[in-house]
């Protein structure tokens, strides 16, 4: 593979800046615990926003702000493991995030209690997100134009690999998982309703006060001037920027993808995403 950005192993992009191959290598046997929760997402597509609602279902002192932690250290990546947590040691319940394909992530995953949330967004939006993102962080190769930016998408030549292949991997071996799918543009369009899903899937019972609180700050706005949730030192100094806009938190929005793609673009889009997606019956919002 010739791409400096891109760590190929076992057929699936990672970020080669911020991986790990020993750790990598090991993750099969990583020791799961029952009650441990894992984030799934396709890069782009909900992350940060779902570390945060779980962060504040699962913690109290998240929750009311009495002990102020990073949501990244709340909820951290697997397989990026940045700031070299010692995550056996990790009081339970654990939560950790993965842009991972259903294959590479622990075997004790498997026919186990742990939870999963799947997060999926509209792919357009995705592309349209991954490329505003790609301009501004040195981690990612800064696109050429859009052109070829979505022909490497569209051919897995980014982190996180084919998005067709991560979601359907996901989704034909769900009954192998204890997963629950969230789709992000209903939590955008109705947060409140999908932090109840959230919590009763979790099996954390949450008050009106306490719904109250989690939903306040896991608003768009809210997370975006927040220091503890929106990442940006985490950006700046463990990441590094090339542009000084550079944010996870950009718009937040959906259908954004309509003020990027031409229409020749998107009906090249959507025919792909057809023939792609035919089988399965997952659900999408594209405005
Ligand atoms: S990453 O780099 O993979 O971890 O990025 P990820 O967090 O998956 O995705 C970033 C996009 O999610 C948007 N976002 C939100 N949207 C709505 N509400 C909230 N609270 C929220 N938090 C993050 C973020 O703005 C990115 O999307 P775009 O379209 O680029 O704005």
């Amino acid at each position: 593979d010739t791409n400096p950005y891109l760590l190929n192993f076992k057929g699936y992009n990672f970020e080669r800046s911020l991986v790990d191959v020993n750790l990598l290598e090991n993750l099969d046997d990583f020791e799961v615990r029952d009650d441990d929760i894992f984030i799934v997402t396709y890069p782009k597509s909900g992350t940060i926003w779902t570390q945060q609602i779980l962060s504040l279902i699962c913690f109290e002192d998240h929750r009311y702000r009495t002990k102020h932690v990073d949501t990244m250290d709340r909820a951290p990546f697997l397989e990026y493991n940045i700031r070299s947590m010692d995550f056996l040691s990790r009081p339970s319940p654990r939560i950790f995030t993965t842009h991972m394909p259903y294959y590479l992530v622990p075997k004790g995953l498997k026919k186990t209690k742990a939870k999963i949330i799947y997060v999926y967004r509209n792919p357009k939006d995705v592309l349209n997100s991954f490329y505003h993102f790609s301009k501004v962080v040195i981690t990612l190769e800064a696109p050429q134009d859009l052109e070829n930016y979505m022909k490497a998408f569209l051919d897995g030549e980014v982190v996180g690999s084919v998005w067709f292949d991560h979601i359907r991997g996901w989704y034909e071996h769900r009954h192998d998982f204890n997963i629950l799918f969230m789709m992000y543009e209903e939590m955008k369009k109705d947060l409140r309703s999908s932090v109840c899903k959230i919590s009763r899937f979790l099996e954390k019972e949450l008050n009106e006060e306490d719904i109250d609180a989690v939903v306040q700050q896991a608003t768009f706005k809210n997370m975006k001037s927040d220091p503890q949730a929106n990442y940006q030192s985490i950006l700046k100094n463990e990441i590094g920027i090339r542009g000084c806009d550079a944010q996870f938190l950009r718009k937040g929005t959906i259908g954004d993808w309509k003020n990027l793609l031409t229409m020749d673009q998107s009906e090249r889009f959507d025919r792909i995403f057809q023939r792609k997606m035919k089988d399965i019956p997952l659900k999408f919002i594209w405005d």
